[in-house]
């Protein structure tokens, strides 16, 4: 049976009491499972870095219930912020506004701007109503990991270190957030997530894309990011299937995530396809890197997406795993 997306009122009291008393709580959301604390409550924010073991100066977003108390923590809406939260709150997006004061610098990582989110999943919804304040909520993984997208994947990260997990079920969407940056009278895309640079261009008109020099930080803009701990590497379309039938040849134990089935029968090859809609894809992504990281291979081959925006936030997040095999081959930290 399908796991109920709402709360019990028993899951919810004591998800709420966590919170009040400055707890950590996992809970779904239609993106990513998020790791939330009161956000104004500086201790328990602190147990969301410890936790994490992010550093402070990486900002949290602040989850709301609608969007009567943003002027609670934006001291200012511009029309295009308006217009993208009425057209797509509650959902997938995240909106990057100057910061209203009170604000604690734990959330902002001491920016003058705040990131801020209406999920749409019930149970996030019925939490935030039940709890009457923001909850600041990263994903609910390890700093540099894959997110996580089921409650057992919450648990596997934390173990008994977080002790209230809310069940949902599946994500909905499987990646996170699409968040767009507000600021100085422009509109800009700091991370590719469901919807999509024509969507936000059709609500408001011109959006400009990727991070500037002077944008504000986007935790998941470092480069590696969102790894397993299996190298991982991508390969074009082209040369695919050769590449993995040299590997199994040579006798390696490797995973593989493609959009088809494989053309051959390889031994020691574990072979997922992922399929060829970005919707489907996008939603198991990260389960297929956690089961592909427990799959026991030395190395895991990706199969290039699609250059269609469609496919963005999902190329966006495993060209960043692949950096991070990268990094950890040159010693650098993610
Ligand atoms: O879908 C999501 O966004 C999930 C769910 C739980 O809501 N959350 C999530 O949080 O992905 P996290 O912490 O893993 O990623 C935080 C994102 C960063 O990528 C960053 O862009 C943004 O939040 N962020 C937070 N505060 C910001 C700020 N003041 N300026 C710019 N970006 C900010
Ligand atoms: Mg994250």
């Amino acid at each position: 049976m399908a796991k109920a997306i709402r709360a019990t009122q028993i899951e919810l009291d004591s998800a709420v009491q966590a919170l009040r008393d400055g707890d950590v709580v996992a809970f779904p959301t239609e993106t990513v499972y998020g790791l939330g604390a009161n956000a104004q409550h500086a201790s328990a924010l602190q147990k969301i870095y410890t936790l994490k073991g992010r550093p402070t100066t990486h900002p949290l977003i602040v989850h709301l219930d609608s969007a009567r108390f943003l002027h609670r923590w934006a001291r200012e809406v511009p029309t295009a912020a308006q217009r993208l939260a009425e057209r797509f709150w509650p959902g997938p997006l995240t909106l990057v506004l100057p910061k209203a004061d009170g604000v604690l610098d734990l959330v902002t990582g001491g920016q003058d701007s705040i990131a801020l989110r209406v999920p749409a999943h019930p149970m996030a919804q019925q939490l935030l109503t039940a709890f009457g304040g923001g909850i600041a909520a990263p994903s609910a993984n390890r700093y540099g990991h894959v997110s996580a997208t089921r409650a057992e994947h919450v648990r596997e990260e934390f173990g008994v270190a977080v002790r209230v997990v809310l069940d949902g079920g599946e994500c909905k969407v499987g990646l996170e957030s699409t968040i767009v940056a507000c600021l100085d009278g422009s509109v800009r895309l700091l991370r590719p997530g469901a919807i999509t640079l024509s969507q936000l261009r059709e609500a408001v008109g011109e959006v400009h894309s990727g991070a500037v020099a002077d944008s504000p930080r986007t935790p998941g803009s470092t480069r590696a990011h969102y790894a397993p701990s299996t190298p991982l590497r991508l390969v074009a379309e082209g040369q695919f299937e050769r590449e993995v039938a040299l590997l199994a040849a040579a006798g390696q134990r490797i995973g593989v995530l493609a959009q088809r089935p494989p053309l051959g029968s390889y031994p020691h090859v574990t072979w997922i396809n992922g399929g060829s809609r970005p919707d489907a894809y996008g939603h198991d992504l990260y389960a297929h890197l956690r089961t592909l990281d427990h799959a026991g291979a030395s190395c895991l081959l990706v199969q290039e997406v699609p250059r269609d925006e469609r496919w963005d936030a999902i190329r966006d997040r495993l060209t960043r795993a692949a950096a991070a095999t990268l990094d950890s081959e040159t010693g650098e930290m993610p």
